[in-house]
């Protein structure tokens, strides 16, 4: 039977005792762990005194979507929309008045006078902007907040290929692609709806249209009709189909009919909804000004480089960051941080860099380490090992910041004192400080808009850089998080929680699909392990729990109101995903106020885009010349300047894992292409065929961590034996394929086109690839074809451009036998990975090592995969690996062709590892000649059409890319 092989590591690690080896003593120390932290926090003197935050402070009003209330007035029914005047044509545009025709206040008090912008920016970018006359209640995006692209180029008119035409009353307008005469955006037939609280616009779309993006989700590649996308950043681990952590208002509409793409990214920070069907998209907003940009592709890779470099372009990684991670919360103590770090290496396993989630906080305040549980002697011998060894520290920190209690003289925080010394923080509409609550307690939060902050914030940084030298940081909660409605601390603050009124991480006790089959012997065991556990009572949720349930009342609330409106009942109730829908539930109120008078409303899905920028500037303080590394929660567009995103919490299980894909492409349209997700699934418990599948599918992700719940079972990759060696099967290829990684990665810097892309994107001509999502690419020579599914041995994948194209398999260099179309059934054991490289390209490797840095001082390698007419291409990007401004570089291009390899490097960056190895695919016939320059190598090998060649360092001591080469075989 396939999976025969018992997970007993992971049985092991649920049992009570304690067993010899240090593996088995981790995981019993996080059972008993999280039994201490749902006591109290650890290092809490009052174990019996715990005051919780009242649970009625955690519900809000119940809100009715307006997408579910049937009774609901439908904007384009009741409004009657505006009549253009007096347009006029501008240097790079038009200029026009819109005017009211008849009142509706659907959802807000309608705005009369409104003004028409388009703007023609360059011959690939059409502004049209839309915004009040009288603009004393509006919100304005500023653009040294979010970047606002300008005119580029004059006289661009003729140059584009986008035509504005209109209709004057009631006014509408159509964008048409003049090359092809197609309509890519239309308002015609709905009236368009401009109130303080609400906008709405609709364009009708073709038939059987192919639209992608519209963030963030856990959803499919595709924005189907019948999706209704809500945007508002939220604090939620991941339900499918709903609003989750960041905001990408951006749309791709892929139009196979002719060819071509366009994109559409609406340029506002409110919340949003967006209603995707058959032949219609209906946008609707809560505030703010319609600035709205149509990107002309034509190519799908067109429009993301278009759409990212309005928004920014991405931030090129530090070198180091496309190794493994490895993080868990309830790594509980610093021996244990130790202990698992020497498992790896004792299993072989490449480990990068080690997190800790907040189990190494005192008492989950940012910028502390826990006195107890890592001492911070101790925690530092850790970490200058690590950094000894050419490995690497990233610690969680939370958005938001602990309120010290001022009747207690020993609840010293001076980060608390220093931020309030700032004006850092955000304030109530009275303007005393804005009091939630978090892991912390009561907590406050930084005020990204505020002058103090930045400043306030890296001194914090540089500061705790001091005591705990990390390498990255690991921004969390912050969308921006918050456990309680309203400030809820304004009155209490000095009683306070001191931690929330849940257990923190309790028991996971979900196995993913198909646990039961593979595992059918153990399961007994496993449940009686479950019940005992949940069933033992834990102190502080009594406190909470025994509290009355509260009566939910639904808000008659949701008035309209004049100036900004109603700002925490708007009029147009979102299908927010919290509990009841109220905006403020589990995040800071909407009436949360910033230094400017801007009001959580109007910016809330900015703030860990916040954060991130100003974490971003903190790091380049913290260690000048180096590229900071910084993976987010919540982003936002042009977050990707700043950092990396990573999945949220997921779950252990398939689907998740499914969904990674979908996720990663849209991120790399968003600009925000270092993506990944927590490998072996974050939420309930993972299990072996889950994690040997997934470490594998995860190698192939620009950003490669295995992260889980405090409460769930062990998951390193060393606590199954098959999924120790199926990761490191995996990781032998990430590694010697970090050089072309590298290059796709310094690429996304430069165009903004993410190194993991839809097969939809390099093959834009063939229909039947649009869908495909459960294959993807690493640039455009890789193909990854993961196992999805529990209890199979093989994997069903596309080859697209066949056949034409050719593909070879990433172990046996056999070329794979495809139709177009065919749906090709591979074979995919258990611990293999399906990959394949296309014929065409030229790859550049280097011998895998235990780190990256040791990976770079190996010996190069070039592997030639050749089309069907003995061609290939590629080029290699090295420098430093580090810096910020990158004086010394090196490109390397890459030709092959008529039984001939050509180097051709241009730089200044000296490579000085020989070249080690050339392996070319798909030559024809055993070649009698083989040469690299003058010299002839007589010892090679040519097996399955594959010439390989070795031990070449001798010719190349100078370094691989020292010289231009040519390797000749004939
Ligand atoms: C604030 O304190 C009062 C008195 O102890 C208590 O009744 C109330 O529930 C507290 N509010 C919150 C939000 O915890
Ligand atoms: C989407 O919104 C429509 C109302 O426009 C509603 O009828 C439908 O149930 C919603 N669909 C989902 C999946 O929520
Ligand atoms: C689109 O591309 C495909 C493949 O290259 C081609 O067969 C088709 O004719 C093209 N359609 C148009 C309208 O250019």
């Amino acid at each position: 039977m396939l999976f025969a092989k018992k997970t007993a590591f992971a049985i092991t690690a649920l049992a009570a005792s304690v067993s010899a080896s240090p593996a088995h003593q981790k995981a019993t120390s996080t059972f008993s762990t999280s039994v201490i932290s749902s006591t109290a926090s650890a290092t809490s003197s009052a174990t019996s005194e715990v005051i919780s935050l009242a649970q009625w402070a955690t519900i809000g009003v119940t809100q009715y979507p307006n997408i579910f209330d049937p009774s609901a007035a439908d904007a384009n029914d009741v409004c009657s929309g505006y009549s253009l005047t007096g347009l006029k044509t501008t240097e790079t545009g038009l200029y026009g008045r819109l005017s009211l025709l008849k009142e509706c206040n659907v959802y807000g008090y309608d705005f009369d006078e409104l003004s028409l912008f388009v703007e023609y920016q360059s011959a690939e970018r059409l502004n049209i902007q839309i915004q009040p006359v009288d603009l004393t209640y509006v919100y304005i995006l500023p653009d040294n907040l979010v970047s606002k692209p300008g005119v580029e180029t004059l006289t661009p008119f003729v140059d584009s290929d986008l035509v504005f035409a209109y209709t004057a009353s009631p006014f509408s307008f159509t964008i048409i692609r003049k090359s092809t005469g197609e309509i890519l955006f239309s308002t015609a037939g709905n009236p368009l709806v401009y109130e303080n609280q609400f906008i709405q616009f609709n364009t009708s779309l073709p038939k059987g249209h192919f639209i992608t993006g519209l963030g963030e989700s856990i959803h499919g590649f595709q924005q189907e009709p019948g999706v209704n996308k809500t945007l508002y950043a939220n604090d939620v681990g991941d339900p499918i189909d709903a609003n989750i952590y960041g905001v990408h208002p951006i749309y791709v509409d892929q139009r196979y009919g002719t060819n071509t793409t366009h994109g559409v990214y609406l340029r506002n920070s409110h919340a949003q909804e967006v209603l995707i069907r058959e032949q219609s998209l209906t946008w609707r907003l809560l505030g703010g000004t319609l600035d709205i940009y149509f990107f002309t592709g034509p190519t799908v890779k067109d429009v993301i480089t278009q759409y990212v470099s309005t928004i920014g372009l991405p931030n090129l990684i530090p070198y180091w960051s496309l190794g493994f991670h490895q993080c868990r919360w309830g790594y509980q103590t610093s021996d244990r941080l130790s202990e698992v770090i020497e498992n790896f290496r004792k299993f072989d396993i490449p480990l990068e860099t080690i997190w800790t989630d907040i189990d190494y906080m005192d008492s989950y305040k940012d910028f502390t380490t826990d006195p107890h549980r890592y001492p911070l002697e101790k925690f530092q011998a850790v970490i200058d090992a690590l950094h000894a060894n050419h490995q690497h520290y990233i610690p969680i920190v939370d958005a938001a910041i602990y309120h010290p209690s001022p009747l207690n003289k020993s609840d010293i925080y001076p980060v608390f004192d220093d931020g309030v010394a700032a004006e850092a923080f955000l304030k109530n509409p009275d303007g005393s400080l804005y009091i939630g609550a978090v892991w912390p307690g009561y907590t406050v939060y930084p005020d990204w808009l505020a002058s103090g902050t930045q400043d306030w914030w890296t001194k914090a940084m540089v500061d705790w850089h001091k005591k705990v030298p990390f390498d990255g940081i690991w921004l969390d909660m912050n969308e921006v998080s918050s456990f309680c409605v309203g400030s809820c601390g304004s009155k209490n603050y000095t009683q306070n929680p001191v931690h929330p009124p849940f257990d923190v991480g309790g028991p996971a006790t979900t196995f993913p699909l198909g646990f039961n089959i593979t595992n059918s012997t153990d399961l007994p065991y496993y449940n009686s392990i479950w019940y005992t556990y949940t069933h033992t009572p834990s102190p502080s949720s009594t406190a909470s729990t025994t509290s009355t349930s509260t009566t939910v009342s639904t808000d008659p609330m949701n008035t309209k109101a004049p100036g900004k409106g109603n700002i925490n009942y708007p009029p147009y109730a979102i299908n927010h995903q919290q509990g009841n829908h109220d905006l403020a539930v589990h995040a800071v109120s909407p009436n949360a106020t910033h230094a400017d008078g801007t009001v959580d409303y109007e910016v809330h899905s900015l703030w860990g885009y916040g954060i991130t920028n100003a974490t971003y500037h903190a790091l380049l303080e913290v260690l000048p010349d180096k590229r900071p590394f910084i993976i987010s929660r919540s982003t936002f567009p042009g977050s990707g300047r700043w950092g990396g995103h990573w999945g949220g919490d997921n779950s252990a299980d398939w689907a998740y894992m499914y969904f990674s894909i979908p996720q990663a492409l849209s991120f790399g349209l968003f600009g925000i292409p270092m993506f990944g997700v927590d490998v072996c699934g974050f939420n309930g418990n993972t299990d072996m065929e889950l994690c040997n599948r997934w470490m594998q599918l995860g190698a192939f992700f620009p950003f490669y961590r295995n992260h889980n719940y405090l409460g769930a079972i062990d998951q390193e990759p060393y606590v199954w034996e098959s999924v120790t060696e199926a990761t490191r099967t995996a990781m032998a290829i990430r590694y010697e394929i970090l050089p072309y990684y590298y290059t796709l990665m310094y690429e996304a810097s430069k165009t903004g086109i993410p190194a993991m892309r839809a097969l939809s994107w390099e093959f834009p001509y063939d229909k039947s690839l649009a869908s495909v999502e459960t294959q993807f690419l690493v640039g455009e020579a890789i193909l990854v074809t993961p196992v999805l599914a529990p209890l199979v041995d093989y994997v069903k994948g596309v080859f697209p451009g066949v056949p034409d194209e050719v593909w070879y398999d990433y172990y046996t260099h056999e070329p794979v036998s495809a139709g177009p179309g065919e749906n090709v059934t591979l074979s995919a054991p258990l611990g293999h990975i399906n990959v394949h490289i296309r014929g065409g390209y030229i790859i550049p490797t280097q011998k895998p090592a235990y780190t990256t840095t040791e990976t770079r001082k190996n010996d190069w390698g070039i592997t030639v995969a050749l089309d069907k007419v003995g061609s290939a291409q590629g080029t290699l990007y090295v420098d430093d690996g580090e810096s910020v401004v990158v004086e010394d570089s090196l490109v390397v291009d890459f030709v092959a062709t008529h039984g001939s390899l050509y180097t051709f490097p241009r730089g200044t960056y000296d490579v000085c590892q020989p070249l080690g190895s050339i392996t070319v695919l798909g030559v024809d016939s055993r070649p009698s000649v083989v040469s690299l320059g003058e010299t002839i190598i007589s010892n090679f090998t040519y097996v399955n059409n594959t010439l390989s060649v070795g031990n070449l360092q001798s010719l190349t001591r100078a370094g691989a890319w020292a010289t231009p080469l040519v390797f000749s075989w004939k």
